[in-house]
């Protein structure tokens, strides 16, 4: 039998009742006149309580950021932020992070199809303080080219695996695959996993991952599914999974962030 020994969780500090944690960044998507859009938001900040979330194409307000209240989180985000859609997103970054506090506690490993810079897979680790984290951490990705159209990435060149793979050399517990889903598993698969994100921003990629990884999901287990939630050119991942998980009796939970999630039975 597997013995689990789960990193101890980063205590939280104790909460103030009366300072509340606001949220603020530029980077967002799909926006026709990014400069008035920007001006408008600076005006609306204005008009609502403490406890404001914006960014990554989220207003909320009267919330208790429990990301900017969690001192490890915070150090882990913004040590791994390469670029400002890294800042944007913490809110996604904490549903990982906090989707890893109940994934450490089960016997499998960590898996991230979709990797890019790896800032997901270190932020998550970093978190735990790297030392305590002991699961494997498998990351697959082509490093060098998205096979999603019109969705190219800045950093992908033939030089990116190698700045990957440096950037986590100090990392045993991190395996980095390069290569195409789903042959890219074909190199090495762990046979149960805790943990698993999907980010491949396409439809074909996402269902060929799960079919391939789906089964070695532990019970308890969590898929989180970067792009469900997303409308526009992300739609036909939600069509498909939604598909893929009724022919299950699974239901995907759509999070504001535009994030799905399952939990294993
Ligand atoms: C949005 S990025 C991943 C971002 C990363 N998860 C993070 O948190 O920073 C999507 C990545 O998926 C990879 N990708 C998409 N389809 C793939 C496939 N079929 N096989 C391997 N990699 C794929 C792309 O190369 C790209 O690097």
């Amino acid at each position: 039998m597997t013995v689990i020994k789960p990193p101890p969780l980063p205590e939280l500090p104790e909460l103030s009742m009366d300072r509340m944690q606001s949220f603020s960044s530029p980077a967002f998507w799909g926006i026709s006149n990014p400069r008035r859009f920007q001006e408008l938001m600076e005006e609306a900040k204005t008009l609502v309580e403490p406890g404001y979330y914006l960014g990554d194409n989220l207003f909320t307000w009267g919330r208790n950021n429990s990301a900017f209240e969690d001192n490890a989180f915070v150090h882990a985000l913004s040590s791994n932020a390469l670029n400002p859609s890294d800042q944007a997103i913490a809110w996604r970054r904490y549903l990982l992070v906090s989707s890893a506090c109940h994934a450490v506690h089960l016997a499998g490993d960590f898996v991230e199809c979709g990797v890019y810079m790896g800032s997901g897979i270190k932020t998550v680790i970093d978190y735990f303080g790297k030392q305590h984290f002991h699961q494997r951490f498998w990351g697959y990705d082509t490093f060098d080219y998205h096979p999603t159209t019109n969705h190219g990435l800045p950093e992908q060149n033939s030089a990116l695996f190698g700045k990957v793979q440096l950037r986590f050399a100090d990392y045993p517990m991190v395996r980095l695959v390069k290569g195409f889903l789903p042959h890219a598993f074909a190199q090495g698969c762990p046979d149960k996993i805790a943990f698993l994100h999907i980010d491949l921003n396409n439809a074909e990629g996402e269902i060929a991952s799960l079919e391939h990884l789906w089964e070695r999901i532990v019970p308890g287990g969590l898929l989180i599914l970067d792009d469900y939630e997303w409308a526009g050119i992300y739609r036909a991942q939600k069509r498909a999974e939604d598909l893929w998980f009724q022919a299950r009796g699974y239901r995907v939970m759509p999070l504001p962030t535009g994030q799905g999630l399952v939990i294993k039975r």
